[in-house]
């Protein structure tokens, strides 16, 4: 069986150097290699054999029927580029039609928004600092200046884990903590960050809250650092952000973390400040929630708060891509529909 075997190869491996067309091809590797070719039905009567023999048998067998798959595939290529070859020569082949085009990707509107508030803010000084998604309850609430059973901790359904005091971060703000103690050096260094991540809170779902939901926070930490740095400084992200003739609107408000607090808005630029659907007729927009660091939330940063002075401020990055798109539901960012996710 082994000379038999043998045999066949040499006539395999004859047969293929004269073949010129994949139809002639595809008749040979079914005579010899194919489900039913020779070498294959060769190879699965190897139990016949005395049992000496078939281990030898068997090895010889898919050898060859290894060499001769290689040599189809090199015969495969090279009657394609024959095949190419003649297209081309016989004019079959217009090199000049226009290509197919490619579908291409995009940016998801989450992502282009980030990318603008990175340019931004980057190019104002700030460096993104990158939290963590995963809390511990400290970080997240008792760090800020939120101690247990303070009211502001039902402000924020928090998702709790398995773990004990470990959490899912409802707002980007103990990034603030982490940022002062690595960057501040033990409260020896300014800074200057931007706090860019997903948020999660245990909410109803609607057209108008999601459970999961971006941040962007920003913090600064020096010396004589007061509120009117803060105003400046945002007076300039929104004018780069939103034009340059935004106008700016500052009301108090109340935050744990910050004394004093306020919310900043700007003057709504669909209608100019003349009321519209989008601004619910207030000629506002509501941007960020912001406010002069609490000396509390300093000191566990790390710094002397009778030293050093600091203000932050929370905003919505989903919220600016509804307002400045004119989205209806929330809903759309998370919901992976292309007919949406297409129109950015
Ligand atoms: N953490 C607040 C929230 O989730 C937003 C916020 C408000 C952040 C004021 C701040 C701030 O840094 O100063 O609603």
């Amino acid at each position: 069986m082994l000379e038999q075997l043998e045999t066949l190869y040499k006539e395999a491996e004859a047969a293929i150097q004269g073949i010129t067309t994949a139809e002639a091809l595809q008749e040979w590797e079914s005579k010899y290699i194919g489900k039913k070719g020779s070498i294959t039905l060769m190879l699965r009567s190897t139990g016949q054999l005395p049992k000496e023999e078939r281990a030898a048998f068997g090895q010889r067998a898919n050898a060859i029927k290894d060499l001769l798959a290689s040599a189809f595939t090199e015969r495969e290529e090279l009657v394609q580029q024959q095949a190419l070859a003649q297209d081309l020569e016989e004019g079959q082949l217009d090199v000049t039609l226009p290509g197919r085009p490619q579908p291409s990707g995009g940016l998801h509107p989450s992502t282009q928004t980030f990318r603008e508030l990175y340019r931004i803010w980057g190019d104002m000084g700030f460096l993104v600092y990158r939290s963590r998604d995963v809390e511990t309850d400290e970080m997240n609430f008792s760090l800020l200046n939120i101690p247990e059973h303070h009211p502001a901790r039902d402000m924020q359904d928090t998702f709790y884990t398995t773990e004990p005091n470990v959490i899912l971060r409802t707002h980007t703000s103990p990034g603030q903590i982490r940022s002062m103690r690595e960057l501040g050096k033990n409260g020896t260094q300014p800074i200057r960050v931007i706090l860019p991540g997903m948020c999660y809170r245990n909410e109803q779902v609607t057209a108008r809250s999601e459970m999961q939901f971006h941040q962007l926070e920003g913090v600064v930490v020096g010396k004589n650092i007061r509120m009117s740095d803060l105003k400046g400084t945002v007076t300039e992200f929104a004018r780069r952000m939103f034009g340059k003739n935004a106008r700016m609107r500052f009301r108090a408000s109340y935050f744990p973390f910050t004394e004093p607090s306020m919310e900043i808005d700007v003057e709504c630029f669909l209608c100019g400040g003349e009321g519209c659907k989008m601004c619910k007729y207030s000629g506002w927009l509501e941007i960020a929630g912001s406010g002069m660091m609490h000396p509390v939330v300093l000191r566990n940063g790390g710094y002397d708060p009778t030293v050093w002075s600091g203000f932050a401020f929370g905003m919505g990055p989903e919220r600016m891509t509804i307002l400045k798109h004119g989205i209806r539901d929330i809903r759309y960012f998370w919901g992976n529909d292309l007919r949406f996710l297409e129109q950015f």
